[in-house]
């Protein structure tokens, strides 16, 4: 696991930036996970102005609520045509988004793990992570070698996301999301975490023991993820020190 610590989110973003911008030069094809939430938002601000070709891109978002209408303004599906989709050259037909409102939900969870399997499988996925170490919407004690599937969110989780919904009576209780054997295939993970609200979490993913309490810490088995964080997320790691100097004294090559 690399960790990437920047004194700001906008600083640790550029990295995360040049990767993608990278991989969408060198393959113009590449298969994106995408995932939702506040912290990519300057992420898909910095691609747009970019201006990269999406026109052969194909993404796959990690989760959705279920029952909330897909034109609503807080599903996954207006976050991504509002923030990133509307804003690029992206082929409507290579977006995946998991349906919330589809009557059979199990036959949607496992038609969307074939469709990433018949794409070839996700080359980079992006993703947050939750105040209690929930990737996609894999909350704790999720299986970490679970697949797309319904999830019941916590307390902590629709508190977290009442924000968006003006309370937290209104945030769904039941999700669909990638699984975390789901996100372990995909070749290459780029975890974003920003400010203090994340470092208990960041640190118990990345130094902690490899649980089920904290999903992220399953990326301690992905032999390409990389945490992009800025001062405030990664204020409770223990070897900060190190994964400073490690990043400062790269070879050239090794840079992103
Ligand atoms: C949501 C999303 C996650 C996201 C997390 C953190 O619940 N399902 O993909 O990483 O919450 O959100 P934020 O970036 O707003 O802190």
């Amino acid at each position: 696991m690399e960790i990437v610590i920047q004194e700001t989110p906008e600083a640790a973003t550029e990295i995360a930036a040049m990767i993608v911008a990278r991989l969408l030069r060198e393959k113009p094809d590449a298969v994106l996970g995408l995932a939702t939430g506040s912290t990519p938002l300057l992420l898909y601000r910095s691609l747009i102005e970019k201006k990269l070709d999406w026109s052969r891109v194909t993404t796959f978002n990690l989760d959705e609520y279920i029952g909330l209408p897909q034109d609503h303004p807080q599903s996954y599906h207006s976050f991504m045509w509002t923030n990133l989709f509307r804003h690029v050259n992206i082929d409507r037909a290579r977006v995946h988004i998991p349906d919330g409102n589809a009557k059979d939900i199990p036959g949607v969870c496992a038609a969307y793990e074939k469709r990433i399997r018949a794409a070839g499988g996700i080359d980079l996925q992006i993703l947050g992570i939750g105040t209690d170490g929930h990737i996609g919407f894999n909350e704790p004690t999720s299986s970490l070698a679970s697949r797309t599937r319904i999830k019941t969110l916590t307390p902590q989780t629709r508190k977290d996301n009442a924000r968006f919904f003006g309370d937290e009576e209104s945030v769904p209780h039941h999700v669909v999301t990638m699984g975390i054997g789901t996100i372990m295939e995909a070749r290459e993970v780029l975890l974003l975490a920003f400010g203090a609200q994340k470092a208990q979490a960041v640190a118990e993913a990345a130094e902690g023991p490899m649980t089920a309490i904290n999903p992220a810490s399953a990326l301690q088995m992905h032999p390409e993820a990389r945490f992009c964080l800025d001062t405030g997320a990664a204020s409770k790691l223990q070897r900060a020190e190190y994964y400073r100097w490690v990043y400062d004294n790269k070879p050239d090559w090794q840079r992103p």
